[in-house]
């Protein structure tokens, strides 16, 4: 009898990805397969890393004020995004070399957004090249680009992203150079990985990342084969200084773009209500409050406290998102009641990436609806429409009495 109850207790199937149940059991899969110097690049930030801290930390400091018995018995996460619906109101930020973490790299990451109806940022940065990740799903694309000392390398950009049906453009303007990234600098992060004395047994210790690294295609930025290339063994940080960011670049470069993009055109990296307020009188169609995920300027506020100032400034005529330290469902209402209209991930989905691939992705965006959707039914609040600031405790005339 007791035997019986014992074999029925029993399940010793391996969980694979089912047994990951958080975006944190996902960073630790992550780095339990990934070389120190590709999980340090990924999860690092610039400096002190204070900024990474905050970006988290700020989003514990925010209370719910839940309500009770108002029946939220049916629930929907979904919202629209320029006009368009969108599934989940998680969408995956542009992040470079995807390949780096996974040989599929980004070609995997837009079928899984497809699959869970949301939008994929592809970076100008991307391991395959713009055309390639978009022949493979049919889902919402995005392109984020740079500001390049050439005008010419965006303007043929922006023509492949129409060709290639991108839907929208994200210029990121927070990178006028290189944010000072301790753990590459130390680890020796560069085009190829530079696998240094200090690191070869911690890299033999990873033999699975190897030898995809090894079978894959070779590591590059596919969209921009031709017009520049890694300058063999050359630092990340120096390639971009050198080719991919503009420090002379000034708000007429957003004017430009606008006149030669027509689709919805959005800023990334913006901090300061007076930059948002620029943006949009030059023509952006959304801002996404950011700080490149605490990897450029270091002591910047966490993007969840930079986010109402914002809101208040444009949020009326223009779309205002943010990424950040995004982590759980309730981090992404807590988004909405201060005012954005959906948010997006970077590391999370690089993590999801380097521990399972596609299904990874997937996986992980499954995980944020469900948390949503809980969260949603807990804080008395039945849709994702529906959150605002007075689910938030202590927001003006919001203490329930
Ligand atoms: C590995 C990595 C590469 C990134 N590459 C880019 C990039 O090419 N372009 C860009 O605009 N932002 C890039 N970012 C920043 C992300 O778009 C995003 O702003 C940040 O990751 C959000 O913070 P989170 O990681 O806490 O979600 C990158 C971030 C990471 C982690």
């Amino acid at each position: 009898m007791k035997l019986g109850v014992l074999a029925r207790m029993l399940d010793l199937r391996p969980r694979g990805l089912r047994g990951l149940a958080s975006v944190d059991d996902f960073e630790r899969a992550a780095n339990r397969k990934l070389p120190r110097i590709v999980s340090d690049f990924v999860s690092g930030g610039s400096d002190c890393e204070t900024t990474v801290q905050k970006n988290l930390s700020a989003f514990d400091q925010i209370e719910w004020a839940p309500r009770y018995l108002s029946d939220v018995s049916d629930r929907s996460v979904s919202t629209e995004v320029f006009g368009e619906p969108l599934k989940l109101p998680v969408m995956l930020s542009p992040a470079g070399l995807a390949s780096l973490v996974h040989r599929d790299g980004e070609l995997a990451a837009a079928k899984a957004a497809e699959r869970a109806g949301t939008v994929f940022v592809v970076s100008t940065a991307s391991s395959f090249s713009l055309e390639a990740i978009s022949a493979v799903t049919t889902g919402r694309l995005w392109l984020q680009v740079y500001l390049w000392k050439s005008r010419e390398v965006v303007g043929d950009l922006v023509k492949r992203a129409k060709a290639a049906n991108y839907e929208a453009l994200v210029l990121t303007v927070d990178v006028p150079v290189v944010g000072k990234r301790v753990r590459d600098i130390r680890n020796g992060m560069a085009i190829p990985p530079r696998i240094r004395p200090s690191s070869v047994l911690n890299v033999l210790r990873r033999p699975r990342w190897l030898a995809h690294l090894l079978a894959g295609p070779d590591l590059t930025f596919g969209s921009l084969v031709g017009a520049v290339d890694p300058e063999g063994q050359e630092s990340i940080a120096a390639y971009v200084d050198r080719e991919l960011s503009n420090a002379a670049a000034t708000w007429e470069e957003l004017t430009w773009l606008r006149g030669i993009w027509k689709g919805p055109l959005l800023v990334k990296g913006i901090v300061a209500a007076e930059d948002a307020k620029e943006a949009l009188r030059r023509g952006a169609d959304g801002i996404i409050v950011s700080n490149h995920g605490g990897r450029q300027l270091d002591s910047c506020p966490a993007s969840i406290n930079a986010l109402p100032r914002v809101v208040e400034a444009v949020g009326d005529r223009i779309e205002v998102f943010m990424d950040g330290g995004v982590r759980r469902g309730s981090d992404v209402l807590k988004a909405k009641a201060l005012g954005a209209r959906a948010v997006f991930v970077g590391r999370p989905w690089f993590w999801a990436l380097a521990a399972g691939g596609q299904d990874g992705v997937e996986r992980m965006l499954g995980i944020f609806s469900e948390e949503i959707d809980r969260t949603l039914a807990l804080v008395g609040s039945p849709n994702f429409h529906t959150v605002s600031d007075s689910n938030i405790w202590g927001h003006e005339g919001t203490v329930p009495e």
